[in-house]
Parts: C-alpha cells; structure tokens; sequence
C-alpha cells in the first residue's frame, strides 16, 4: 500500500456511508447537571448535586465567557480550561435486565472520565474523538435510579486555537439485546463503480455478548436515493461466545446512480441481523458511490481531474462555540459552497459526525485530519502528551468512524508535525501512522501538512504518506516537483492573508500590526510566511500537477489572533500582548458568517457565474480629493468603474494587472503583479462608485455603492424563514444598520438589542470583530462595521417566533419565523 500514488492510475474505488446510526438509540442530550469546578465525590451517586445547573448538550461551556485577559488570547480569550463535572439520573425497566447497554459520547472535551453508580467506567483523553462504555455491569433497573458522572479536565497551553469546553456533541444509549453491530460496525467499499454497475463490498462486524455461540443471518438492503430498495444480501455466519465475527458480502448495483460534487446522490443501506428467525438489531448506514485516484499528476473524482478549491476549517461556530448543531455546520458549508470550494480540510482534528454528513449531503470532498501534534509538543499540555498511548487508538477510531463517508478523500495524520526536523524518528513515526491508515482503510491514501523546507523531503519524511501536503510554499512547488517526482503534491495550507470586514487602512501599506489592532481588507496582510491569495493561484496556474489548495482559512475562528499576540517563546504560550484581540483573521468569512472582501477574490477565481464585486466602502469624510484604491475582484472579462458617473476606465482581466506589496519567506521582490483584480486609483468625491462588468462585449452585471448618510434604521434578513421545531436547528438572522435611503453605515457601531417571542431562543449573538469583548450569550450587540447577527434555536414545540431589534434613534425591524 505504501506508494500508493505511484500506481500511475491507481482508483479507489468506494460506496461509502454518511452515518452508521439505529432508530433505537436513545439520545441522551437532555436533562444534566452541571458543575464547573472541582467536585470531590461528585462520581458518587449520592452526591448532592441539587444546587448544580441544569442544561441539555450539546454543551461548550467555554464559550459562556466571560473573556478576561487571564486566559490566552491564543485559545480565544475564554475559560476553556478547569474542571467541569456532568451528572445525569435515569431509570431503565426491569425487562432491560440481561441486555447490553452501551453510552456513547461522540467526543468530550478534554479528558473525560466516566464513572456509572459510582463505578469507573473508563477515560479518554483526546476531546474530538467518539468513544463508547459498555455499562451493562454496573446498572440497575425497575424503580432503582442510575447516576453517569463525567469529569473533564481541559488544561490551560492545551491547544493552539479555541477549543471549547465540555459535552459539546451528543451522548447517546444504546440497548441491545446480546447480538448485535458493533460500534462503527459496516465498512463498505466498492472495488468496481461505473455507471452501468457497482459492485459493494460490506465487511459488517457482528459483536456477541452472550456465553453461546450465535448463528444469525446479516442482511443487508441497499436503497436508492429515490427511496427504492435496489438490491439486497443476506449472509449467515457464525458468531463465538463473547466475541465478535465480521460478514463480509458482495453486492451488484445496476445503472448506480454515482455520488459527486454536484449531484451528491445518497443510498442507504438497512443492516438487520436476524437470530432465530427474530430481528435483533437493524443499523443503517447513508452510503454514496464514487470513485477516487490520484497519482503526481493530479486527483480524479469519478476518472475525472478535479482541482481543490480547499478551505481549512477549525471546529467552532462562532458565537455558537465548539457546541455541535448540524445547521451550523451546514450552513458554514454552504457559505462555502458559494465561494466556489469543493474541498474541505479538518484542520486540525477529527470533526464532528454532523459536519461530515453535509459534506456528504453537499458533495464536497474532506481531507479528514486527526492531529496537530505527535510526540514533540507545540504547545506544553497539547496532544503531545497522550501521542504514546493513545495515537494509535484514536487515529484507527477516526478512521473507523468516519471511513465510509462518500466526502472523504484523505487520510490526515497531522499538520506541521515537528517530527519533521528529527532526523532519526520522524519518518518512523510518519510511517507507523501510515500504516494504521493503510490497515483501517485501504481504499483512500495518506496524508499529512509539512511547512519545513526542504529538510522533511530529503531526510525521507515527505516520502512516509501517499500524499505530501505543502504549508506555504507557493514558489518551492517547481523546484519539489522536479526534485522529488515520485511526490504527489497539494497546497495543504495556503494565503494565510488577514482581514477585519469592512476595515479599510489607507495609503495602502504592508503592515506587521496596526494600531487598530484591526487589519486592512485590502487583502495584502499577513504573517512572514503569508501571501495574498492571488500570488498562490499563480504558482498554481503554472504547476498543474499540483493537485490544488487549501487556504487559511475559509471561516474566522475563535483563538490565533495573528498578527496580534506574541510568540510562544517570549510568552509561555499566552498570547495577550495585544488584548484584547482574540479570534483570528485568516478567514475569507468573518465569524458571522458575513463575507470579507477575499470572499470575492475567491468567488472570482473558482465560479463562472458572472459576479462583480467592488471595495472599499465610499464614505471618506474629510478625504475629498485625495487618492482611493479602488479594487474589483470579477470573474467577467473585463469592468469600467464610474465617480458619480464619470467613467475611471475600463479595464480588462488578464491584461490590466494590479501592483501588490508582497513580501514573504522565500519570495524573491516586494510587490506581485496580480492579473486577479482590477484597480483604480480615484480621487474621492462623495456620491458613488459604480463598477459594470463585460463578458464577450456586452454587460452582465454591476455594483455600486454609495456614500452613506447617518445611521436612520435597522434591517433584518433571515437565512430560512421555517425551521424545525426540534430544539435543535438554527436560523440566522442578519442585521445591517442603514442610512435613510437603505445604504449599509460602514462605519455604524450601533448597540442593537432583540427581544424575541415565541417558541424559540437567542443562542447567540456576533458581530464579526475580532476584539470585541461583548458576550456571545447576550440579548443585544453592537454592529461592527454596520452589521451584527443574532442566531436563534427552535424549541420542541412547533409555533412562531417573533424577533425585534431596537437601536437608539433607529427605526426598529421585525422578522417572523415559524417553526414547524
Ligand atoms: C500554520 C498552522 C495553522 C495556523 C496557520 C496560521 O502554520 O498550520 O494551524 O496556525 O499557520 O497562518
């Protein structure tokens, strides 16, 4: 397996599933105690918890503030760490008595230790990965309560970004009788796709928990995205006392219809096993078909060349936290969509399960990551800790989970390992994770982010994975290429250009930091080894083989304020040299969800539909006369820009280049000149500017923006007027300030309060800026750069919702949604 991309066309080959799940799992998110300290006895079952606070999961409790300058900026400035204690009481029947029962928690962050009716169950420390305890041994049943007590423990200097704090995805119970799937328990692949036929191998593993041997029959049913069962297998096997037995089965699917970016076809597959001619356990896992392959010429989807149009996302939403609600995550993906992405990359760590059923649902591809760190530490209490004992568990259990999604195209095992300067262990490390990779999974390579250059590639590091991800290496890709040309190649993290939305610093100049603790959106800031987006699309126009790119990062995320902060070596880890800066930069989408400027650059570079897009904003009081950069970032031919119609000229795309400061590790100059966005300099005049985009000579599209007068009135939009009323989805609600004739204020920072009625609540509350310390749990925000966003839950029960927001002086907006 190990040169798996030098097969010159090797194809993977896979019919995979979204989510292995049972309709008889018994969500356990509701009704917990919670307490945020250290407990002595809180494990015992008759601990007085009566005074703890009650609440459902998902639960980050971080996110709950306050910020305080004592917690490092690095990890967004909030109380991620401490002790945090959960206790939920349950009751099962009599007639439960003799069946296994199994609590799963699909992660806990960090270090989680359980314990049922005062007995210890077991731990696990790493935050983001599922794990599950057989409890049938230490429960009761009729009238007799049982307690589960967890304990986390996340330390301080633990993470290089916002990790959140507590059971922030959902636990589940599950009740079995003694025969049946095991945890992940189908691993379903195709060795042949085509649209005349795929052919399913389904590897299931059957778990007996009983003293006997146990004959059963697995059938599986394979059903169609219409709904259709398509083709079915039953298999009989054997299953030894108190073990388990795998069926392994083929299948043919005629005329498949094949799952890809854009039709994201889904089929399902219904397991049931069947003993003594009696149902025992039914698990369904959503499948897709599709064909992957690479070699170091490019990656095919369906024997087709695709690009990545990557982003690398972190796990928080914003306002939300680490707290996990599959809206969130589709709606990210969706914002991402729209920027023209089709590829995902977990940097750096095993998503949720929520978030890969929509890149399934969505048909984005995921390069699925597992670690930041191996044994050499980046930060002192970081994954380092646990590598020895745990790595091998944890990444098979990624692996495990999350192989037969559809969306996954990559295995992970880590970014900017600093393995990659250790001479004598850091390929052995590298290759023994690799082949964890190749046993779980043979079907999908391996992969891993390096920044080092060019020591990994010639101390035979780089060679240890499938796939060698570059971080940052824009100009080395010829020379990699050329030197190394067994190498498959991809920018793994790229750009890494900083933003505030909306911010605008003029003259435009290369800064480090700015006094604003804000950044220029320009877009040509960024930390020593970043660049402007435009200067990798270069470097990626003239290297084909590259297989594409990642950028840092698609969403702001909370944590890593570059360029604000410090180093770890002058600061032990804390990063509050800049306070109160503490959420990154690097997105393309501001933590709203709101697009930055680069949002554009990005849509005119990856989509063909006609776009136009124009900055900066045209309010420059006491600016008259002097010089304005204005840019257009379009995917049209070419654009004419007009001051109070006046026409600046026109210019055309490809041939009209833009002059950018550009200075970087390993680049050689100071400036770049962008065929990727069109520019002006104009006098400013208030009024407005007006930007008309050509296509073939004829006009498709324009944008103007206009000098904005004082803030008059509030406006909201909401992304869906109509949600579930399932206490779980989400509907977000836009707020923009506006002048009197509906102009966005860019510059208004106006207080808006919402009151809300009906069956629903604020989760949160967000603005975008980097440095505010206002709340995200809060019934009010200020606008930032004239825009907030308040976030609202349905509850169960179905009905309307009624959101106002007041601002001093403004006139008020309501929005209704209904849930249903
Ligand atoms: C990379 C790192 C990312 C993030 C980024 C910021 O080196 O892999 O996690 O820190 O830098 O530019």
């Amino acid at each position: 397996m190990k040169k798996l991309i030098l097969r010159t066309v090797l194809v993977f080959l896979c019919l995979l599933g979204i989510q292995n799940s049972r309709a008889q799992d018994i969500n356990f998110n509701d009704s917990w105690s919670f307490f945020n300290d250290k407990a002595p006895g809180a494990e015992k079952p008759n601990f007085d918890d009566s005074k703890w606070r009650e609440l459902n999961l998902p639960h980050d409790w971080a996110i709950e503030g306050p910020f305080d300058i004592k917690y490092n900026a690095r990890a967004g400035g909030l109380p991620f760490h401490g002790t945090g204690w959960y206790r939920k009481n349950f009751k099962l029947s009599s007639d439960k008595k003799g069946k296994v029962v199994r609590v799963e928690f699909e992660g806990a962050m960090y270090d989680a230790h359980v314990w049922v009716n005062g007995q210890f169950v077991g731990n696990r420390p790493y935050g983001y990965i599922g794990f599950e305890f057989d409890i049938s041994k230490y429960l009761k049943f009729g009238n007799e309560n049982n307690v589960i007590a967890v304990r986390l423990e996340p330390k301080d200097l633990s993470s290089r970004w916002y990790p959140g704090a507590g059971l922030y995805r959902s636990v589940w119970l599950k009740i079995d009788e003694p025969v049946y799937v095991g945890q992940w328990g189908t691993y379903i692949a195709t060795p042949t796709v085509s649209d005349k036929l795929g052919v399913v191998q389904n590897e299931t593993t059957v778990e007996n928990k009983s003293n006997q041997k146990a004959k059963v029959v697995v059938k599986h049913d394979y059903v169609s995205p219409a709904g259709i069962t398509v083709a079915s297998i039953d298999d009989e096997i054997e299953v030894p006392a108190n073990s388990s037995a795998v069926s392994a089965t083929y299948t043919n699917i005629k005329n498949p219809k094949i799952w890809d970016i854009d039709s994201p076809n889904l089929y399902e597959v219904v397991t049931t096993i069947v003993q003594n001619g009696k149902i025992v356990d039914s698990y369904s896992s959503k499948i897709g078909l599709r064909s992957i392959s690479f070699d170091t010429d490019g990656f095919y989807l369906n024997g087709k060349k695709v690009r990545f149009n990557g982003v690398c996302l972190h796990h928080d939403n914003g306002a939300l936290g680490s707290a996990v609600y599959k809206r969130a995550d589709e709606r990210k993906l969706q914002i991402m969509k729209n920027m023209g992405v089709n590829a995902i990359r977990t940097s750096h760590n095993p998503p949720s399960r929520e978030f890969l059923e929509v890149c399934d649902e969505l048909g984005l591809l995921v390069l699925d990551e597992a670690f930041d760190t191996w044994k050499v530490e980046k930060v002192p209490n970081g994954y380092n800790v646990f590598f020895e004992e745990w790595a091998e568990r944890d990444l098979k259990d990624m692996i495990k989970r999350d192989r037969n999604h559809p969306s996954i195209i990559m295995w992970s095992t880590g970014n900017e390992i600093h393995e990659q300067h250790d001479k004598k262990n850091g390929w052995k490390v590298a290759k023994m994770l690799h082949e964890y990779c190749v046993e779980m999974d043979p079907t999908r390579p391996s992969t891993f982010g390096m920044n080092n250059f060019e020591a990994p590639y010639k101390m035979n590091f780089a060679q240890q994975a499938d796939i060698a991800g570059i971080n940052y290496k824009p100009t080395k890709y010829k020379y990699i290429h050329e030197t190394y040309p067994q190498l498959a190649l991809y920018g793994s993290e790229t750009s890494s250009c900083t933003s505030s939305r909306g911010i605008y610093h003029l003259p435009i100049e290369k800064y480090e930091t700015h006094e604003s603790l804000h950044v220029t959106s320009y877009d040509i800031i960024g930390p020593p080894w970043a660049y402007p987006p435009d200067v990798e699309f270069h470097f990626q126009e003239q290297n084909p083989n590259i297989m594409g790119e990642f950028i840092w990062t698609g969403f702001d995320y909370l944590g890593e304020p570059t360029p604000y902060g410090g180093k770890d070596n002058s600061t032990n880890g804390y990063w509050n040299g800049h306070w109160p800066s503490h959420a990154s930069y690097f997105g393309a989408v501001d933590m709203c969800g709101f697009p930055k400027d680069r949002f554009y650059l990005y849509q005119s570079h990856w989509t063909t539909k006609p776009m136009i897009h124009l900055l900066p904003h045209w309010n420059w009081k006491g600016m008259e006369g002097e010089t304005i950069p204005v840019y257009c970032y379009t995917n049209l031919d070419a654009a004419e820009l007009f001051v109070n119609g006046k026409s600046m000229g026109k210019k055309v795309k490809g041939k009209d280049l833009t002059e950018l400061i550009v200075k970087f590790s390993r680049y050689e100059g100071d400036s770049f000149q962008s065929k990727y966005r069109l520019s002006w300099e104009v006098p400013y005049q208030a009024g407005n500017i007006k930007v008309v985009g050509y296509k073939n000579g004829k006009i498709v599209k324009e944008e103007q923006i206009f000098t904005a007068g004082k803030p008059a009135k509030v406006s909201l939009s909401v992304d869906r007027k109509e949600i579930a009323a399932d206490g779980s989805d989400l509907s977000y609600v836009t707020v923009k300030v506006l002048d009197k004739n509906g102009n966005l204020c860019p510059d208004a920072d106006n207080l808006v309060q919402f009151s809300l009625r009906g069956e629903g609540e604020i989760v949160g509350v967000d603005n975008g800026n980097q440095i505010s310390l206002e709340p995200f749990q809060a019934k009010q925000r200020k606008a930032f750069s004239g825009m907030c966003l308040a976030i609202i839950k349905s509850t169960k029960k179905a009905g309307k919702i009624k959101l106002t927001a007041n601002s001093k002086g403004l006139k008020r907006s309501t929005v209704s949604i209904t849930t249903k």
